[in-house]
Parts: structure tokens; C-alpha cells; sequence
């Protein structure tokens, strides 16, 4: 009788705990360099720490599939949804659904073009800031000197992509000596980088490129490879700018071939789950932007013990 009533409270306990916890599904972009890898460790991390049920979907890069990944999420009735878009037009008719259906969708580290009445807010870093330390960096490092500058952008669409060029192009405008000879998609990846580069130092020769904007530190670190396999010596004879701050980043800087990066943060997890908590547990309603500190790193600041302490 004893164990029928302790089978019976057990199961109301197991039933009790299934009701109560959070269920919250990532759509994320895709898992195309090690920022984004970070990223979603540090979400899947998180929800691991606060006990929540992640349903987490990766689009590999295909935006109508991760719109697909939002329905589903819808479908089945999650708590909240963390949304890393990957582009940012395109989504006003989902986020409608999941406004509907009273569910909010917390955006991470890019921005979307659709009203910010359909999400609950933004945690990102800010691009566009990201561009100008990047440009005003080569600026007060060359001086008096005629720079031709090459930049591999983003994958076409992202917010990173538009905005990263956005600042960097205001800050050029405004330094006569600085000149872009050429831009192309790399895709955020490595191969993208290396390929893109290797197209420019073949098409406008090794000689007039003296520096690289890389939008992100996988494209270049495959710059790097371009670079080398062209027989010129990376950060010395073609300055190199980056932006993430990745560990193998961080060593590149270091071994003097990246000249500068600026930091844009993946640790997005807790952020996201505190915005989650102060909207279903505390009914708050948050700023539509939150805005991460970011830190720029050369050879001034950058230590062995700086890149032992990265945590991406
Ligand atoms: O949205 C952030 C950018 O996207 C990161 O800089 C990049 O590495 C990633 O793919």
C-alpha cells in the first residue's frame, strides 16, 4: 500500500516538475565559425544552469528554414523564443504569429528590419561602432601615409555585414588618405576569407593592397593564409583588422599578423535567460535595445595571459 502511495506521489512530483519548467527554443543562424559555436554553448549552457528545457534548431545558414524553426517553436508552445537571425529582413509575418500566440521572442546579437513592436528587445553588440574603432584605429596607426584597404564583408543581408561597413565607411569619408579599393562577401567564414582575399591579391596585385578590413576574425585568419601563400608577411606588409575577438584571434594578434580587433561578445546565454525571466517570472517590460561593452585589442593591451583567459 505503502509503495502504491509513494509510486503515486512520485509521479505527481515528476508531473509537478515537468509543468513547471521553462521551455525555450533557440533558432539559431547557423554554426558557421567558432563566435557563433561560442554563442550557442553559451546559451545552451545557461539554460542547462537555470534548469530550463532548450529546444535549440540551428538553419545552417538557410534563413527560410529558420523562420521554419520559429513556427515550430510556436507549434509547440514554448515559454519564450531566443532568435539569432541571420538576416534582417523577412520577418515580420513570424514574429506576428509568435505575438499572437503571446509568446516573446528575445533577439541576440542581430537586429531585424520588423517593426520592435513584435519582439520583446534586442541584446547585441553595436555594430556599427564596431566599423568606426576599426577604421579610426587604422587611421591614427598609418598616419600621413596613402592606404588602399581591401574588406571582406559579412554574409550579404546580416546586420553585422550592413552595419560593420556602415561605421567603417563614415570614419573613411572623414580620413582623405584612406581609400577602399575593393569589398566582397567572404561569408563570415574562413574558406570565404581566404578565397576572397586570394581573388583580390591575384585581380589588384599583393604591391597596392597595404590593408585588410575583415569583418569578423575567421575571415581573417583564412586572409592570413591568402596572404602568406602570396609570399607578404600579414599585420607588416598588409595591415590586418578584425572584429570578434576569438582565441585564435587573440594568438594572431599576438604572433603580430592581426593588427587590431575589435571585440564583439557571444556570451549572449545569460543576458537572454535574464531577459526571459524578467518577462515571464517579474512581468517587465524591457528596453527594445541592450547594448554590450566591448573592448579593442592590439599589440598594446593583448598578453599571453589575456588569451589563457578567453573564454571563445
Ligand atoms: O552577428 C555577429 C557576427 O556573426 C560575428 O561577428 C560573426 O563571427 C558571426 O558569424
Amino acid at each position: 500500500m505503502l509503495s502504491a502511495v509513494l509510486v503515486c506521489c512520485c509521479a505527481l512530483v515528476s508531473c509537478k516538475t515537468k509543468k513547471t519548467k521553462m521551455a525555450v527554443g533557440f533558432a539559431q543562424e547557423g554554426d558557421e565559425n567558432a563566435w557563433r559555436i561560442a554563442e550557442t554553448q553559451s546559451v545552451q549552457a545557461e539554460a542547462a544552469r537555470r534548469e530550463t528545457d532548450l529546444h535549440l534548431a540551428s538553419a545552417q545558414g538557410d534563413v527560410e528554414k529558420q523562420i521554419g524553426a520559429v513556427r515550430t517553436f510556436i507549434a509547440q508552445r514554448v515559454d519564450a523564443i531566443i532568435l539569432a537571425p541571420k538576416v534582417e529582413t523577412g520577418w515580420t509575418p513570424v514574429l506576428k504569429e509568435a505575438k499572437d500566440a503571446n509568446i516573446p521572442v528575445i533577439l541576440i546579437d542581430r537586429g531585424v528590419s520588423a517593426s520592435p513592436d513584435l519582439y520583446a528587445t534586442l541584446i547585441e553588440s553595436d555594430f556599427v561602432e564596431e566599423g568606426r574603432r576599426a577604421a579610426q584605429w587604422l587611421a591614427e596607426h598609418t598616419r600621413g601615409q596613402e592606404v588602399n584597404i581591401v574588406e571582406l564583408e559579412g554574409s550579404a543581408g546580416s546586420a553585422p555585414a550592413i552595419d560593420r561597413k556602415k561605421g567603417f565607411d563614415e570614419q573613411i569619408k572623414a580620413s582623405p588618405k584612406l581609400h577602399i579599393l575593393a569589398s566582397q562577401d567572404g561569408n563570415f567564414t574562413r574558406e570565404g576569407g581566404k578565397q576572397v582575399m586570394t581573388n583580390f591579391l591575384l585581380t589588384l596585385g599583393a604591391e597596392r593592397i597595404n590593408a585588410v578590413y575583415c569583418h569578423n576574425d575567421d575571415m581573417a585568419l583564412g586572409a592570413i593564409q591568402a596572404i602568406e601563400a602570396a609570399g607578404k608577411k600579414p599585420g607588416h606588409d598588409i595591415k590586418i583588422l578584425s572584429i570578434d575577438g576569438i582565441h585564435d584571434g587573440i594568438q594572431a594578434v599576438l604572433d603580430k599578423k592581426i593588427n587590431c580587433i575589435v571585440e564583439c561578445n557571444p556570451l549572449l546565454g545569460s543576458d537572454a535567460f535574464d531577459a526571459i525571466e524578467a518577462i515571464l517570472l517579474d512581468h517587465k517590460t524591457l528596453p527594445k535595445k541592450m547594448t554590450e561593452k566591448d573592448a579593442l585589442f592590439d599589440e598594446s593591451n593583448v598578453t599571453k595571459e589575456l588569451l589563457d583567459s578567453r573564454k571563445y
